[in-house]
């Protein structure tokens, strides 16, 4: 089976280690690096490997310390550029070569974001950040780049001094750059086998503070209080976690907060998850995200999806583990009631990309898609949908996660594809194999659109959102007044945010109802990101031209993806603002990620290589 995202043919070869050495250079925005990578040769009569790259400049290579001949391919759009190496000799199925590779990273490397100090909190000190996953790790490391192979790592990275450098494992001290005495040297081991795209890795001004006996958080010293208190739920979870999955093995859990434009809301990096400064509302009311993350740990970092068409296997998992952690902690209702938002997100996704997109499938095929293009909630939430509809029909959530748990124990250090899971399903419940054999397999995997099935979720937590939601859809302007503070004064923030997702599935409210709205619910006061987003694209949805720069605002301030993309889309959307939408992106761009201003120059149907650091 192959990997139609990479060129590094994992059924010919795995790596079993990277030794990486990394020097930063924050004038020129390129990392200077030499990586052994341990290979071992799954053929008879082996003497030449692939490696995926994208952007990278190869300075040398050598094979067990011996120069070596390579040559590099044509560049592929969203592949890279694959690096062919000659051995100097032969390998036998089962032996081992070390490939160092000597090698430059460009300004542009779509894993890394450069930020100058303005772009920082503290003003001072310049900061760099990575996002492989999916495929970016390549622009970082020459390497297997392939979730279906795991493999250890080590790392040293020089730093100039007033810096500090964290990664995706366990920290193994540091000390002054033999080589120059301004910079220090970070060390790192990751002793669990784990694929490229965890490989992460900030420097900064960072500082962190204990929040639990694994646990730090991690950020600029301006946000470390109050990411303590956002996440100090964090070791709760956690053993929540390991009552539902198993003992977590990765050693430490620690948490980074990032600056407001990285691009996800979290990421799974081991040993330290990666968060979006958004998650830090004041009241932990988005702490589903770190139950999501700590998940991962189980699904996506012991159990990897095989190759990104079955990344439903990742998420849907994860999400039906983040909303067991929710069960335990919060109740079943809550659990009931996420689910129920969750169903929305998937309608909305299955709407955006169109119902009859291959991409809505939950194993799509990626043959020449770019996973950054094919990223949406259907994975996660028709991936959840199934995970749930099964519950149902085979005895409940503790029946289920009997099966899930022993789901993770048989693919732990593994990487697996849906039918490998199915299989497992099957052998599982091999006294259930009837009932299975009724769920329509290929409605839920390979056809697009909505689930075949939809699942029954207790309303109780809904109901106040569904009906001040459509009090508010039925109203005349004469029934304006009715409205009150206290409508959403009852409401937790869970709840307003499930009020404004219904709306936001319904016709645009009449400007009059979104201007009373304001009037009544000051809902422009809101710092919680989710609310907020979901609030002004009902007002830019309106036509309301006083959101529109609030939007913009918004879209620009923080560049999580999940709200960047559908605020600029929105206003787009608004005939007589779709300049207004474009010069804004076309101002913000340079100081953009990478891959968000990649994506949204595709949803503004701007040429997408036109980026500032090219
Ligand atoms: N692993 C994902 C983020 C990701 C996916 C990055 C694909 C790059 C490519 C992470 O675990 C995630 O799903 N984050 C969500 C959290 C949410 C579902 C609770 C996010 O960023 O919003
Ligand atoms: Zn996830």
């Amino acid at each position: 089976m192959s990997d139609p995202c990479s060129f590094s043919a994992p059924n010919r070869c795995v790596t079993k280690h990277l030794n990486l050495s990394l020097r930063l250079d924050f004038d020129r925005h390129v990392i200077r690096g030499r990586v052994e990578l341990t290979v071992e040769a799954l053929e008879h009569r082996f003497s030449s490997l692939t490696l995926d790259t994208r952007d990278l400049k190869i300075i040398s290579v050598k094979a067990n310390g011996q120069a070596s001949v390579f040559t590099t391919g044509p560049k592929h759009s969203f592949k890279g550029t694959p690096l062919d190496i000659t051995l100097p000799i032969e390998l036998s199925r089962g032996q081992h070569v070390i490939v160092e590779v000597t090698y430059e990273t460009s300004p542009s490397a779509t894993a890394l974001q450069w930020l100058t100090p303005e772009q920082t909190a503290g003003k001072k000190q310049p900061y760099l950040f990575s996002q492989c996953q999916a495929h970016h790790c390549r622009s970082m490391i020459p390497c297997q780049d392939s979730p279906s192979i795991k493999h250890t790592y080590y790392a040293q990275v020089s730093v100039p001094k007033d810096l500090v450098a964290v990664m995706s494992a366990v920290r193994d001290g540091q000390d002054v750059d033999p080589q120059d005495s301004s910079r220090v040297v970070y060390r790192f081991r990751q002793s669990v086998p784990m694929p490229s795209y965890l490989i992460a890795i900030v420097v900064g001004a960072l500082e962190s503070r204990e929040i639990g006996p694994r646990s730090r958080v991690w950020s600029e010293k301006e946000f470390v209080d109050k990411a303590a208190f956002e996440f100090s739920e964090t070791e709760a979870m956690l053993k929540t976690a390991e009552d539902l999955a198993g003992p977590y093995v990765w050693g430490q859990y620690d948490i980074l907060v990032l600056p407001p434009s990285f691009p996800y809301g979290g990421m799974e990096n081991p040993c330290l998850t990666f968060a979006t400064p958004t998650l830090l509302a004041g009241d932990k009311s988005l702490s589903n995200v770190i139950a999501h993350e700590i998940s991962h740990s189980w699904t996506g970092n012991l159990v990897t999806n095989k190759t990104w068409e079955h990344f439903w296997l990742n998420e849907g998992h994860t999400v039906y583990l983040e909303r067991m952690i929710g069960r335990s902690l919060e109740s079943e209702q809550f659990r009931q009631f996420k689910a129920m938002g969750g169903w929305k997100d998937l309608q909305e996704s299955v709407k955006t990309f169109g119902a009859d997109n291959p991409l809505t499938n939950l194993v799509p095929s990626l043959e020449e898609v770019d996973p950054d293009d094919a990223f949406s909630s259907v994975p996660y939430e028709k991936g959840f949908a199934l995970l749930y509809h099964l519950e149902e029909l085979l005895g409940g959530p503790e029946v289920f996660m009997g099966f899930v748990k022993s789901y993770i124990q048989l693919f732990a250090y593994g990487s697996v594809t849906s039918e490998q899971w199915k299989e497992h399903l099957f052998t599982y419940f091999k006294d259930k194999v009837d009932v299975l054999n009724k769920v329509d397999w290929n409605a839920w995997m390979f056809t697009p659109g909505m689930p075949p099935v939809k699942p029954q979720y207790d309303t109780t937590l809904a109901d106040a959102c569904i009906a001040l939601a459509q009090r508010w859809i039925k109203a005349e302007k004469s029934d304006l007044d009715s409205f009150k503070k206290s409508d959403v004064k009852v409401l937790s923030s869970h709840q307003l945010i499930e009020f404004l997702s219904l709306l936001l599935q319904e016709d645009p409210l009449p400007l009059t109802h979104v201007q009373k709205m304001q009037q009544v619910y000051d809902l422009n006061a809101s710092m919680n990101a989710e609310i907020r987003f979901r609030w002004l694209r009902l007002c830019v949805r309106s036509r309301w031209e006083e959101a529109v720069p609030l939007a913009l605002k918004m879209a620009t301030e923080q560049g999580r993806m999940k709200f960047t993309r559908p605020l600029f889309r929105e206003v787009f959307l608004f005939a007589k603002y779709r300049g207004e939408a474009l010069s804004v992106f076309q101002a913000q761009r340079g100081a953009m990620h990478p891959v968000t201003s990649g994506l949204v120059a595709k949803d503004l149907q701007v040429d997408a290589s036109n980026t500032s650091s090219l």
